[in-house]
């Protein structure tokens, strides 16, 4: 497995890789990063990594000082999973200079996490267009546990007719069916017992609509009150639209359930897909 730091040597490295696939991270990997690897692996003669922590796509607020960055155990685990090129540049090596031309993102950048966290995804989608630029892969894979991300970047490729194919993964979880991320680091022992009760509460929503009741206003806020109830905060539970996270009309069969919460100082988001037949 190669370390590059540099565009220079990963266009060197690359050049004679037409079929690499690019799995782009910010890094403190766990067993759903891992994942990624494994669905890019039969796919391509050259699994690529990204591993960047995007100062663009955190809020001032945020917490881009204290995200975890644990590159050593992050090759190890890549390594083992048979990871071939990690590409970790620095941020003078994506921004030389001030990025003053961007991805601006329609509409779709405002609404569910969007509007929590503005500029979010124009940060998202103007790096990760850097990195398919820099890589040139065939193929890239996304995690469907940042949904809206997945539509953003998928739509991108589509509308600027970008030479890839995007591929998105199933949400790896932990067997008490939290999602695996990053940000399960911050939660405190309590907490983290607590914190399956997201999914919990998407399952039961999920489970309602399969069962026919279609009143979807009434699901999102009594599992919002469901969760605020137990301490949390959420920022929003929606059913939408899987193709453009709009909200659905009673002909719309391919659903899926957002949402966001804080619990303590975390903000957690998840989702579950559903598909009325
Ligand atoms: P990061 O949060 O590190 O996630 C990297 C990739 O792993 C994303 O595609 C994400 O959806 C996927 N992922 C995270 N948790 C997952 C899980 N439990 N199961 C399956 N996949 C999971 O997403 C980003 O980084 C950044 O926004 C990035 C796209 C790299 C741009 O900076």
């Amino acid at each position: 497995m190669d370390v590059i730091h540099s565009v220079t040597e990963l266009r060197a490295r690359l050049a004679r890789e037409p079929n690499n696939v690019v799995v782009p991270t910010m890094g403190n990997l766990h067993e759903g990063h891992v994942k990624l690897v494994d669905n890019a692996k039969p796919r391509g003669a050259c699994t690529v990594v990204s591993i960047f922590v995007n100062r663009m796509q955190f809020g001032p607020k945020e917490d881009f000082e204290k995200y975890p960055r644990t590159f050593l155990a992050d090759c190890e685990k890549l390594k083992a999973a048979g990871c071939n090129v990690v590409f970790a540049p620095t941020e003078q090596e994506i921004y030389p200079e001030p990025q003053t031309f961007a991805v601006e993102p329609p509409e779709i950048q405002h609404i569910l996490d969007g509007a929590v966290r503005p500029g979010h995804f124009r940060g998202v989608a103007t790096v990760v267009l850097k990195l398919f630029n820099m890589v040139q892969p065939k193929a890239a894979i996304f995690g469907k546990k940042d949904y809206q991300q997945c539509i953003v970047l998928r739509n991108m490729v589509r509308q600027l007719a970008l030479p890839i194919e995007i591929i998105l993964a199933e949400t790896v979880r932990a067997e008490d069916g939290l999602a695996l991320s990053s940000r399960n680091g911050y939660l405190s022992a309590s907490e983290r017992k607590e914190a399956p009760q997201l999914f919990k509460v998407l399952t039961a929503a999920r489970d309602e609509v399969a069962a026919g009741k279609r009143d979807y206003q009434r699901i999102e806020l009594e599992s919002m009150a469901r969760l605020a109830g137990r301490g949390w905060k959420p920022d929003y539970i929606a059913i939408r639209r899987q193709s453009d996270l709009q909200e659905p009309d009673l002909n719309d069969r391919d659903l899926v359930i957002v949402a966001a919460a804080r619990l303590g100082v975390t903000r957690l988001i998840d989702n579950l897909e559903l598909s009325i037949r």
